[in-house]
């Protein structure tokens, strides 16, 4: 339930707290300036000093902080965020190499690389492509269960010469939670023992059926290492991109997701941001979780310093105040004030939650989380 402490009750009606204390007592509640009040006794107490009541939720936060919803007129198209997953050693981070390496803008930079979770291609048609390297299931479950749904298209990495696994299943099991289009890609087919049409012929069991046995799954026979239809799965993104009609307006405060955040000797906190909507600025004040900063700097993935950061780019974000989580939001607010204000009310929320959780907790234990 929502409490308040006299004391706190006082401040923000700028009454004094003795006053309060007195009006509380002629309600029949003998309470001390430190002791906690529920909702329902601090509405009658403002009532009784002729102040007018306004309640305000973590909802009303929340819904208060993200703004209106974009009208349509105002969207523009954007990248698709593609996750690449799949079992064990089947080949995920050897495909996300060989796709990243036909990175046009990355070959103009010099091919410098730098991995940072997540990162943006520019393939030969000058389209874009948005790839998310979450390390294991685990990641994208964390991410998913915190309502970040971050991913359009799933790239379900299955080796030709092993078939459907255990993690396969799962990765199948994720991407149909979410509702995320799932892309096939066969790998390995350069293994002698490779056996694609067994791989497809699983699929059925899991209710993906692939084009050439009638089915609406795009599914494509690759290989990661000899670098073999490479070309034909970007197309296959861009096909499933162009039929999702992905948009978000780029002419707003920005708003997005946390990939990952770190604590880094000499440069503080850092996170890596997919922003979702509007255009993220060097000097933007946010919040993340229950962190807050204003924007230093924006590294994007060939580490180079970048100033704007619109829809679907991932940036590392230099100025938070702490490490937020993966799958914590990212929202620019107008004014520090209001980032302080949210931040310390989530963080509070959180504290509040842990206790709950602990049970009653010890003076100890609740001066360890403070
Ligand atoms: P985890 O991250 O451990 O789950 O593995 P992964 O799915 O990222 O697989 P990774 O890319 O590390 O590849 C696993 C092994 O398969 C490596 O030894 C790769 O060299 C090999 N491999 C990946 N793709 C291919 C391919 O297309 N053909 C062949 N022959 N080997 C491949
Ligand atoms: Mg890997």
């Amino acid at each position: 339930p929502e409490t308040i402490t006299v004391q706190e009750l006082a401040n923000r009606m700028a009454e004094r707290g003795v006053e309060v204390v007195k009006t509380l007592m002629k309600l029949g509640v003998m309470a001390t300036i430190n002791q906690t009040i529920d909702a329902d006794t601090a509405e009658l107490v403002i009532e009784e000093f002729g102040h007018k009541i306004k309640r305000v939720t973590a909802a009303d936060v929340e819904i208060g902080m993200r703004g209106e919803d974009d009208e349509e007129g105002s969207l523009k198209p954007r990248p698709p965020v593609v996750t690449i997953m799949g079992h064990v050693d089947h080949g995920k981070t050897s495909l996300l190499d060989a796709l990243r390496s036909t990175d046009v803008a990355g070959r103009e930079a010099g091919g410098i690389t730098q991995h940072i979770g997540a990162y943006q291609v520019t393939v030969e048609s000058g389209d874009k492509v948005t790839f998310i390297d979450t390390p294991g299931h685990a990641a994208f479950t964390e991410m998913r269960s915190r309502g970040a749904n971050v991913t359009d298209i799933v790239i379900l990495v299955v080796a030709a010469d092993d078939g459907i696994m255990e993690q396969t299943v799962e990765a199948i099991n994720h991407a149909k939670a979410a509702e995320v289009p799932i892309i096939v890609a066969i790998n390995k087919i350069d293994r002698p023992d490779s056996d694609p049409n067994r791989v497809k012929t699983e699929l059925l069991q899991h209710e993906l059926v692939v084009e050439d046995m009638g089915g609406d799954i795009l599914a494509i026979e690759v290989s990661a290492k000899e670098r073999t239809n490479l070309d034909k799965l970007i197309e296959a993104i861009l096909l499933q991109s162009e039929l999702l009609e992905l948009g978000a307006n780029p002419d707003r405060a920005a708003q997005g997701v946390v990939i990952e955040a770190k604590l880094e000797r000499g440069r503080g906190p850092v996170a890596t941001v997919l922003v979702q909507r509007g255009t993220l600025k060097i000097g933007d004040i946010f919040v993340s979780g229950s962190e807050w900063g204003r924007v230093r700097a924006m590294i994007n993935e060939h580490g180079k310093s970048i100033e704007e950061a619109g829809p679907a780019l991932p940036v590392e974000v230099l100025g938070l105040n702490g490490a937020p989580l993966a799958g914590d939001d990212f929202i620019v607010v107008e004014h520090e004030a209001r980032a302080r204000e949210i931040a310390e009310f989530r963080g509070q929320t959180k504290r509040e939650k842990e206790m709950a959780a602990s049970g009653r907790g010890t003076l100890e234990q609740m001066l360890d989380k403070i």
